[in-house]
């Protein structure tokens, strides 16, 4: 099976409704995309997945949501203002300014001049200032991880919920980086959602539970469809570990523009927490971190056995949504030739994750029983399956299908005359359910089609039956 091209992909998203370029009537923002009626949909299903498998099915997680403004004094301690930043070069001929480690041979990626400046770092943090005079005392960041809220708020969350380690807090949400050369859509895009867990543990059983969540993530992504063939583990060497980092290990995806990071799952050790604590030097931390003299939480738990106080080392999954949907819509993508020699195409997402669940289609557009019909069977649809159930009122159900198989409806309800025909115990009214994948139809009756559409998977994964 060969991946689409970008283009292709760029292409079917504007076509049908699922990403666009943002500010777009005024010519766009580099790197910023928003989301339409499908992307969201698709956006909100991944999202849900995540949460369900990291929250709602585990007992040793707590969620958050935490502001995306943040004091800088946070991302100060964290060592985001000193170390967050990526080297920059320009080009002395066509001006163009681009990431010193994506330039091949010394060449402008533009004009493929080699008269480049010397490599400078560029912080990638955007900044406000909160309140009516910016000043350097009211300076903020736009977050560049979710991860600093959750250390913010590791105190709260411990206590209210009277947590024992090893216990983890999860948060999706934007973060902002100020990309020096945002690129290939929306893989590496200035604003964007980030899906993280920080999950605490003793120093010392930091290894085995990182291991533990990088077989965990790795096997979450192939249950939402991406092929073990083009997903890998790759090893961070020392050279490319974050600041804050002893050992990461990213899963890279083989996306159109080639295999890249699609989620890191690093051992943070106790850097962050340390970073941002009071009495540092009581607490024994491992990490080299800086000495914090605004901090007013010691934020460390106490070891039940030695009665001494502890910094959490930790473990952090941390991915991108919309690196996420990428994979998700490249690997879901598929050209089909048929035999009446025209092409389908179709995306072949997990029903869990389909912006729509199911398409209800009347055979005639405007008779009067039929419309009332697909009123009752959308009501029925409705109160049974969780996701958005569609009216596809055309009149051509040759398009319509199309269009469901392009978007990646997995199902297709048809209510013709046979539906309306008889409605009693001997000859109830049958409608039928096209398959997308198999493009198969099958006729059921107005009683077994919830029943039915169960049985084909159409619920979402975590729905009972
Ligand atoms: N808290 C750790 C952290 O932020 P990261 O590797 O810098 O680590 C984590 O980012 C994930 O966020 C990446 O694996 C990627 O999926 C996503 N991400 C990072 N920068 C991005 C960008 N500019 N555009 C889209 N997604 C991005």
């Amino acid at each position: 099976m060969v991946a689409p091209s970008m283009d292709v992909l760029v292409a079917l998203c504007k076509r049908r409704g699922f990403i666009y370029p943002s500010s777009s009537v005024y010519g766009g923002l580099a790197g910023m995309y928003d989301y339409g009626p499908l992307g969201v949909e698709l956006k909100n299903n991944l999202k849900n997945a995540w949460w369900q498998s990291m929250v709602h099915d585990r007992d040793d997680v707590d969620g958050l949501d935490s502001c995306i403004m943040m004091d800088q004094t946070v991302l100060k301690y964290s060592g985001h203002e000193s170390t967050f930043t990526d080297p920059l070069v320009d080009c002395r001929e066509c001006k163009m300014r681009m990431r010193a480690d994506f330039i091949e041979n010394n060449q402008c990626i533009g004009c493929k001049s080699t008269n480049l400046t010397e490599a400078r770092d560029f912080n990638l943090m955007f900044s406000t200032s909160i309140g009516p005079i910016a000043s350097s005392e009211n300076k903020a960041y736009l977050r560049p991880e979710t991860a600093q809220g959750i250390f913010m708020n590791f105190k709260n969350v411990l206590d209210s919920q009277s947590r024992k380690l090893p216990f983890g807090i999860a948060q999706i949400g934007k973060a902002f980086r100020n990309e020096i050369t945002p690129r290939n859509f929306i893989f590496r895009v200035r604003e964007f959602e980030q899906m993280e867990l920080e999950f605490f543990v003793s120093p010392g059983d930091d290894e085995s539970w990182h291991q533990y969540w990088i077989d965990t993530r790795y096997q979450w992504w192939q249950d939402q469809g991406l092929s073990p063939k083009r997903l890998t583990k790759a090893e961070q060497t020392a050279d490319d570990l974050a600041h804050y980092a002893k050992r990461t290990v990213d899963l890279l995806y083989t996306f159109p523009h080639g295999p890249d990071e699609i989620e890191g799952i690093a051992n943070r050790t106790d850097y962050d927490l340390g970073s941002h604590t009071k009495e540092q030097d009581q607490l024994n931390i491992q990490a080299k971190v800086s000495e914090n003299q605004h901090a007013t939480q010691r934020l460390a738990i106490k070891n039940l056995e030695t009665n001494a106080w502890q910094v959490p080392y930790v473990i952090e999954p941390s991915c991108g949504v919309d690196r996420g949907l990428l994979a998700i819509l490249s690997e879901a993508y598929e050209e089909e030739e048929l035999e009446n020699g025209s092409t389908r195409i179709v995306l072949k997402l997990k029903p869990h994750l389909a912006p729509i669940k199911v398409a209800v289609i009347p055979i005639a557009k405007n008779n009067e029983q039929i419309l009332n019909m697909t009123q009752k069977i959308l009501k029925i649809l409705k109160a049974h399956i969780p996701g958005k159930i569609l009216l596809e009122n055309t009149g051509n159900i040759g398009k319509a299908y199309r269009r469901h198989d392009e978007i990646g409806t997995p199902f297709c309800v048809t209510i013709d005359f046979d539906t309306i025909s008889a409605e009693d115990a001997t000859h109830p009214g049958t409608l039928t359910i096209r398959d997308r994948d198999s493009m198969t139809q099958t006729r059921v009756s107005i009683a077994d089609l919830v029943p039915t559409l169960i049985k084909m998977n159409t619920l979402p994964q975590d729905c009972p039956a």
